[in-house]
């Protein structure tokens, strides 16, 4: 399929009203037709909204949002069904859904608990109480054995949290603020959307799924006009399973102001930087010493988004580079009470399904075993015995990563010790802010400090490579008031 780049407008997606404080939302899931590209005929989605990107939704610390979240989505799946796998049986309704707020602090019970799904034609009203600090938040779909698939379809959104620091900085907004919505997808000949399968009809389920035909904000290789001015963009990565490894054409470097749960310290420069599955960057790019050029941003050596640099800027005011961002205090690791180890395997099972993914060897439905305390902080080491990055989330909290460090693979295996091969790594400049979502890189200990504040109750940790979790890569964990 040989499409002519940078003939589709990047779209922007909308943002919802509401009614004023307590502010209420309804958000409709639904079958829509959306044009990938100029030239493809319309391509059947699921979506939050009328169209393909759902509503953005824009909040304020410390000011409650109630959303309602409707599932008027059709009854059956158009998408191939695993209904071998754990909690998505042929016994339940084929489409069930359940909105998760990524990186929010929320009560269990409005947090998006995989088996808390309802069907077609049900409704469920959640408050989220955003006691936390501006962010770039994003929710998605997370119905046990289906979020992969709803992913796909098109379930996902953005969700931004502000506050006074934020607004202190005098960043670009309105029309120089700009989300940028990444996935990864493919399209039969007739522009429909494509999701592989094992080829068993009885476990569908594959181990990973990448797809060649980027979309960004919903469009094949679009392009924006920008002005030769300062830019703020909200980059999210909603794909399945592709990490993004992002840069300028010239070159140019794009400074980081925010990664998963808000502001850095201080704004970051970088050529280059890899955005896995669910992760965010707050990105500058400055566009003022281009006028009337053309630029790219590009993942490896594919242009995927075309900015168009006017010769002018209007009238509307500019915006310069902030020094600093706000204070970050590094949690101390002697403040940590315990440290929990975890491991990230991988497993041959039976032949017909040849792998599972498995967080300290237990399946999901296997009892909790993580119970922290509430206000009390903890060390997480994730072990990571197999060959893929994973990239970790942890729901209700955020997170700093403490160091990195390479193993010996072998040695745990055959001998069941954990030595080291390489020295400690600090992480990078644009990791050292809060997280929720943590890269995890095969043969290394990936170390985290995490305080559990927020509520008591039931949430989940899990890797967000989509294949991964649904099969078995989840766990419950339980905080202890
Ligand atoms: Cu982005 Cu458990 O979710
Ligand atoms: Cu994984």
């Amino acid at each position: 399929l040989e499409l002519p780049p940078f003939v589709d407008p990047l779209p922007v997606p909308s943002v919802p009203m509401g009614t004023p404080s307590p502010r209420k939302l309804r958000i409709t899931m639904r079958e829509i037709q959306s044009k990938i590209h100029r030239d493809v005929p319309p391509t059947r989605m699921w979506s939050y909204g009328p169209t393909p990107l759902g509503p953005v939704i824009e909040a304020r610390s410390d000011h409650p949002v109630e959303i309602t979240w409707v599932n008027h989505l059709p009854s059956k799946h158009f998408l191939p069904v695993d209904f071998s796998l754990h909690g998505s049986g042929r016994d339940l309704p084929e489409v069930r859904t359940v909105a998760h707020v990524h990186g929010a602090k929320v009560p269990t019970q409005y947090d998006g608990y995989p088996t808390d799904w309802f069907p077609s034609g049900q409704s469920k009203t959640c408050r989220y109480p955003l006691q936390q600090e501006s962010a770039t938040l994003w929710y998605h779909d997370h119905a046990m054995g289906l979020n992969r698939l709803n992913t796909y379809a098109g379930l996902t959104g953005l969700f931004l949290i502000r506050d006074q620091v934020e607004d202190a900085l005098n960043l670009p907004s309105g029309p120089f603020e700009i989300p940028l919505i990444l996935c990864d997808r493919n399209f039969t000949t007739d522009g429909q959307l494509f999701y592989a399968t094992s080829g068993d009809p009885d476990h569908p389920w594959i181990p990973e799924f990448t797809a060649d035909g980027i979309l960004i904000n919903s469009k094949l290789r679009p392009f924006f006009n920008v002005e030769p001015r300062l830019y703020r963009f909200r980059v999210l990565n909603t794909s399945n399973s592709r990490f993004f490894g992002l840069a300028l054409d010239n070159h140019q470097p794009m400074i980081q102001i925010g990664s998963d749960q808000g502001l850095l310290a201080t704004p970051v420069e970088q050529k280059f930087f890899a955005l896995a599955p669910a992760e965010r960057a707050d990105l500058l790019i400055d566009f003022s010493h281009l006028a009337g050029q053309t630029i790219h941003l590009r993942t490896g050596a594919f242009d995927i988004l075309q900015f168009r640099v006017a010769n002018q800027t209007s009238s509307a005011p500019l915006h310069s580079i902030p020094k600093t961002l706000r204070t970050l205090h590094r949690t101390p690791e002697s403040s940590a009470t315990l440290t929990r180890t975890i491991t990230l395997n991988e497993h041959q099972d039976r032949l017909q399904n040849p792998m599972v993914m498995l967080i300290n060897n237990k399946h999901w439905h296997e009892p909790t075993t993580e119970f922290p305390k509430l206000n009390t902080t903890e060390i997480w080491e994730f072990i990571n015995q197999t060959e893929d990055t994973h990239p970790m989330h942890i729901h209700l909290v955020r997170f700093q990563i403490l160091d990195r460090r390479t193993f010996d693979q072998f040695e745990l295996m055959t001998n069941k010790k954990l030595r080291f091969r390489g020295p400690v790594e600090a992480p990078a400049p644009n990791e050292m802010g809060w997280k929720d979502t943590i890269q995890c890189p095969a043969g290394q200990v990936t170390r985290v400090i995490i305080r559990f504040e927020g509520y008591p109750g039931k949430y989940l940790y899990h890797c967000h490579i989509l294949e991964h979790e649904a099969n078995d890569m989840m766990r419950p964990f339980e905080v202890i008031a």
